[in-house]
C-alpha cells in the first residue's frame, strides 16, 4: 500500500533569497552607496555608510517579505519611459533591477491629503522598510517618480536624513542647481527642499 504523504496547507511566506530580483535590485542599491563618490563630503560619506551598513544587516538576515498589494497612481503612466531612459544612462543596471519587480510595486503618496494638481504628477513606493515588501526598522528604501513639469512643495522631516539618487530625468532642488541620472543629494534633518523637475521626460529617484 502507498503512504499518502501529509499535506498541510501552511504556506511559508518566501524569504528574501527566495525572490532573486529583489535581491538584485537591493545590490544595486547597496552598489550605489558603497562604491560611487561622495564627492569629497564627510557628512554624504558618514550617511552613505549608514545606509549600506543597516542594508547589509538587513540583507544577512534574510527577512520574511511583507506581501504587499500592488498598486498603481496616475503618474505610473510614467514609469515605462522614465525606465527605458534610466536603461540607457549612468544607472542602467538601477533601472532594469527596478523593471524586474514593476507588477510587484505599491505606489502611494505620501501626504494624507496630496492635492490633486501633485496627486496627479507624483507617487512613490517603498522597496525596504518598517511596511515592506523587505522589512527593515532602521532605513527605508525607495522610488519616487514625477511627471514632467512638477513641483513637489517645500518640506523638511525633523528626525530623518534622507538622500535622493538620480536614475532618470533632470531635476532641481531648492533651484540651486540641475540634476541629472547618478547624481546624490542630501537632506539633513530639517533641511527645508522643494523639488521641480524637467519639461520634457518624467523623473526617478532612488531615495534612502
Ligand atoms: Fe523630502
Amino acid at each position: 500500500m502507498t503512504q499518502v504523504p501529509a499535506f498541510t496547507d501552511r504556506v511559508e511566506t518566501p524569504r528574501l533569497m527566495d525572490c532573486p530580483n529583489w535581491v538584485y535590485l537591493l545590490r544595486e542599491i547597496d552598489s550605489l552607496y558603497r562604491f560611487w563618490s561622495d564627492g569629497g563630503s564627510i557628512p554624504i560619506r558618514s550617511h552613505r555608510k549608514r545606509v549600506r551598513d543597516r542594508l547589509s544587516a538587513t540583507i544577512a538576515k534574510n527577512p520574511h517579505l511583507i506581501d504587499r498589494t500592488a498598486s498603481q497612481k496616475h503618474v505610473t503612466a510614467h514609469f515605462s519611459r522614465a525606465l527605458d531612459l534610466g536603461e540607457r544612462a549612468a544607472m542602467q543596471g538601477m533601472a532594469r533591477a527596478l523593471r524586474e519587480v514593476k507588477d510587484s510595486l505599491t505606489w502611494e503618496y505620501g501626504y494624507e491629503k496630496v492635492s490633486k494638481s501633485l496627486g496627479q504628477k507624483y507617487a512613490y513606493c517603498e522597496i525596504l522598510g518598517p511596511r515592506g515588501p523587505v522589512q527593515c526598522d532602521t532605513l527605508i528604501l525607495g522610488f519616487v517618480l514625477f511627471a514632467p513639469n512638477t513641483t513637489y512643495p517645500q518640506h523638511s522631516h525633523q528626525d530623518i536624513e534622507e538622500s535622493y539618487v538620480s536614475i532618470s530625468g533632470a531635476w532641481s532642488e531648492n533651484n540651486t542647481a540641475v540634476y541629472a541620472h547618478g547624481s546624490l543629494i542630501f537632506n539633513r534633518p530639517g533641511d527645508e527642499h522643494r523639488i521641480t523637475t524637467g519639461d520634457r521626460d518624467p523623473c526617478l529617484l532612488a531615495y534612502a
